[in-house]
């Protein structure tokens, strides 16, 4: 069963700017088909974590059609384009947890995961704020804790900020991971999948240089 006691607080949005009423009845009849309720030792699972429209869920679902995604967001209007596409798709590997991945971590009393993927975590810039940031060393071993051997994780983000704090969450993390792409020339995200996300797009836009880091569970 899924814990309730947050041992991290989830910052952000919940629903969009736009004053567009939802009918969040039938969002919880349509979610509760493709909720995640518990993990099976069986099943190869790989874990999407911030998903927001959920175009990399969708993504992996049909790279990986032998796996399960589990699809973690709390952002309702980014959910309901998510199970749109699941259902337009025929998907048929996507379970949708609708709140913070740390309920996931903290039920996971074994090695469940094959991958994880982080893209473009919130990264707070403001100094004030960097409590908030997902990726920090600690997380980081959490995640190692609940990886599969060899497993890898793919953070992407654009934020130089963030990218600063990264690095030095991977260093001090060095003896669980070893950081794969750390000798190619540019850490383009193109490099390894095409895949463009909202936010991907957005810092296309704004010309700022995604980096993708994988980091691989020793
Ligand atoms: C900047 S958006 C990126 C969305 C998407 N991955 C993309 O590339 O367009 C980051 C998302 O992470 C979600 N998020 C932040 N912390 C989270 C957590 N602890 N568990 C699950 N989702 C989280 C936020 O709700 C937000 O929608």
């Amino acid at each position: 069963m899924l814990s309730s006691k947050y041992t991290n607080r989830l910052f952000g949005r919940t629903r969009g700017r736009s004053k567009k009423k939802i009918n969040l009845k039938k969002y919880n009849e349509t979610i509760d088909k493709y909720k995640f309720q518990n993990l099976n030792e069986k099943l190869e699972y790989i874990l999407d974590i911030g998903t927001g429209y959920g175009e990399t869920s969708i993504f992996l679902a049909k790279k990986y059609p032998e796996k399960v995604i589990i699809s973690c967001e709390k952002y309702i209007d980014g959910n309901i384009i998510l199970l749109k596409n699941i259902e337009k798709n025929n998907i048929n590997n996507i379970l949708l947890h609708n709140g913070n991945v740390y309920n996931i971590i903290e039920i996971s009393n074994k090695k469940y995961f094959n991958l994880v993927w982080i893209f473009f975590p919130d990264p707070w810039p403001k100094n004030r704020h960097a409590k908030r940031r997902l990726i920090t060393s600690d997380f980081l071993i959490k995640l190692h804790k609940v990886l599969k051997e060899n497993s890898e994780i793919y953070i992407a983000t654009d934020s130089t900020i963030y990218i600063r704090f990264i690095l030095n969450s991977i260093y001090k993390c060095k003896d669980y991971f070893n950081w794969v792409n750390q000798s190619e020339i540019n850490l383009s995200i193109k490099d390894h999948f095409d895949i463009e996300t909202k936010y991907y797009k957005k810092a296309i836009k704004s010309q700022r240089k995604p980096s993708l880091f994988i980091l691989r569970k020793l």
